[in-house]
């Protein structure tokens, strides 16, 4: 069956650019957030991205609007009811995305096919949580996506071969590259990145060496195009968390352990970049 509408729920960081992304390539979308300045947020997002693509003269005026036409926002779920293929990015917590795909699944068709950008979550439990495990996926998104041209995606313990498929096909229709990883906490690239993000923090509250040192050195240093630190406020320091639990609990290694230092800036709500305070001030 042809795919046309796509419901994307969560529109923080990942989901708004998710959204852009289909809308640009000509789908329709539907952008859910339970949290209405969220949404208001995503789509003057969209905006300014659209915008700089126009100024680059990488995007006409008028493939601008039309993506702008093709997306709708909306607080109820309800509304994916006639989604063709939906992708889920709301906070990276096991629980809340277990409730939301039995919820996915009440509300969409049987035959949708429901994907998750979870950064570090098992598939294979959120599959487990509908009636149509064959038909669940991942679908990581890299940060920021209308740049990045990498999916990784993950196959559940039950994920068909057709389901794969058709979301390989949909990252190609978005001019990105699909590369499938296996069911492991953190899959591939948060098990190698996240490492990196924590030694970092645990560098710098042992007074190794400041922000910007650590940064340099990883930039000029190992050619790295920005520094962990840096990078740990754009992804959020709360989804750095996040992943690092979860790694730490699923693969029982020490080295995993979240650093304190991070665990207290989520505690103060220094969140990095969206907070507008993380390891620099924005
Ligand atoms: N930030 C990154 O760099 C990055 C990269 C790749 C993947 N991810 C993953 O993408 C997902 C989203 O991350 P983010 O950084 O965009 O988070 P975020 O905190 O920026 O946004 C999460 C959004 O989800 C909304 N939300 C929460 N519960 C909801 C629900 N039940 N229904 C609808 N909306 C709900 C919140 O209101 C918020 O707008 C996470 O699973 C994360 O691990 C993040």
């Amino acid at each position: 069956m042809a795919i046309k509408t796509i419901g994307v729920i969560g529109a923080g960081t990942m989901g708004n650019g998710i959204a852009q992304g289909f809308a640009q390539a000509g789908f329709t979308v539907r952008l859910v957030d339970v949290a209405q300045p969220m949404l208001d947020r995503a789509r003057a997002t969209i905006e300014q991205s659209l915008k700089r693509f126009v100024d680059k003269g990488r995007l006409t005026a008028d493939a601008r609007d039309a993506t702008l036409g093709r997306l709708t926002t909306t607080t109820s779920p309800e509304y994916l009811n006639d989604a063709d293929y939906v992708v889920e990015a709301i906070v990276e917590n096991a629980e809340a995305k277990r409730e939301l795909f039995t919820a996915l699944d009440a509300i969409t068709h049987p035959h949708v096919i429901l994907a998750s950008n979870t950064s570090s979550i098992s598939i294979t439990l959120l599959g487990a949580a509908t009636k149509r495990p064959d038909k669940v996926l991942g679908m990581h998104f890299m940060n920021p996506v209308p740049l990045m041209t990498l999916v990784e995606m993950i196959r559940g313990q039950s994920t068909s071969d057709e389901t794969i498929e058709t979301a390989s096909g949909l990252c190609r229709q978005l001019g990105k590259t699909p590369v499938e990883a296996a069911d492991y906490p953190g899959f591939i690239a948060n098990r190698i990145l996240m490492p990196m993000i924590n030694e970092a923090i645990y560098a710098m509250m042992e007074g190794v060496g400041t922000p910007e040192a650590i940064d340099t050195v990883m930039k000029l240093g190992m050619n790295h195009p920005m520094g962990p630190l840096t990078l740990a406020d754009f992804i959020g320091l709360d989804v750095c968390l996040a992943i690092l639990n979860v790694l730490h609990e699923g693969l029982g290694d020490p080295k995993y352990r979240p650093c304190p230092l991070l665990r207290r800036m989520v505690a103060a709500g220094h969140l990095g970049r969206k907070s507008g305070q993380g390891f620099y001030t924005y």
